[in-house]
């Protein structure tokens, strides 16, 4: 049986520390602050900014909530990122991905102060990543390095597997884990022998947004799999990228889903948040 890594337990203590640390911050005159955009209707992005916008209410943050309509103009978007830039009762701005495809989304995240930038999308934290000299965490790949912290699975000297190249997941996942010593490798759509390099990995972190992709005959006995997938699978139900079923009675330990990686991402993005809000003080 592997042990069941969850993100649902795991957030609520990385919740109550931050709410703790957000309640001194007022005491001293500071409300973190959070600003959430929304384009179109895309029903899965409403339900994760919602969660955003309910998380930080929880926290005591203050949030303010675009939602824009389908319609909107990238010049009206960009408009109000530099609004957003300019108010200080805003420390962090987040514009939920993937946006309409007339919109720029390049240009958008180029718009964001990089110090309000609280996805670290933005080319200048990108760096940053890369360097090892972190403002912010990229959210998802932060949650994923606290769960393992928080289950004391250390990925120094082993070797991990990520499934996904994508930049707000798989690249700066293979940067934290090589930050932490792991020896990291990238697969994606093109990679041959995928299942072979698979079967090699003690971490396995699937970021591929196919439901269960990740089966069986992909896993060594005794590995650790993060599953960031959230689909649906052929009755509609919720599932990620691993076929939980099959592949949790070979593995050491494994991330569920619903309530694995996902509440942890959210927690994250209130970590930086918090962080930037900070700032104020120096
Ligand atoms: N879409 C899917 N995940 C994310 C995320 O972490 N941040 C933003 N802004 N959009 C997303």
């Amino acid at each position: 049986m592997a042990e069941i890594i969850s993100g649902k337990v795991i957030s609520a203590a990385v919740k109550e520390r931050i709410a703790a640390e957000v309640a001194e911050l007022k005491a001293k005159g500071v409300t973190p602050g959070l600003a959430v955009i929304i384009v179109g209707t895309d029903p899965a992005s409403q339900v994760y900014v919602g969660s955003k916008e309910r998380t930080c209410i929880e926290l005591g943050m203050y949030s303010e909530k675009y939602e824009l309509p389908e319609s909107t103009t990238n010049e009206e978007l960009l408009a109000l990122v530099e609004r957003l830039n300019k108010d200080d009762k805003i420390h962090g701005i987040l514009c939920q991905l993937p946006l309409p495809r007339h919109l720029d989304e390049k240009a958008v995240i180029d718009a964001i102060d990089p110090k309000k930038d609280v996805d670290a999308f933005h080319v200048q934290n990108v760096g940053k990543i890369m360097i090892g000299d972190y403002d912010f965490l990229p959210c998802t790949p932060a949650g994923i390095m606290e769960m393992l912290k928080f289950s004391n699975i250390d990925p120094q000297g082993k070797h991990c597997v990520v499934i996904g190249r994508s930049n707000i997941v798989g690249k700066p996942m293979a940067m934290l884990m090589l930050h932490a010593n792991a020896t990291v490798t990238i697969c994606h759509s093109k990679t041959q022998n995928l299942k072979e390099l698979c079967r090699e990995a003690d971490i396995l972190v699937a970021a591929v947004g196919r439901a269960k992709f990740v089966t069986a005959d992909m896993v060594k006995e005794g590995a650790v799999v993060i599953d960031v997938g959230m689909n649906r699978d052929e009755n509609g139900k919720l599932c990620g990228d691993v076929d939980y079923q099959n592949v949790e009675p070979l593995c050491s330990a494994i991330t569920p889903v619903p309530g694995g990686v996902g509440p942890m991402t959210i927690a994250m993005l209130m970590q930086n948040t918090l962080t930037s809000a900070k700032r104020c003080l120096k």
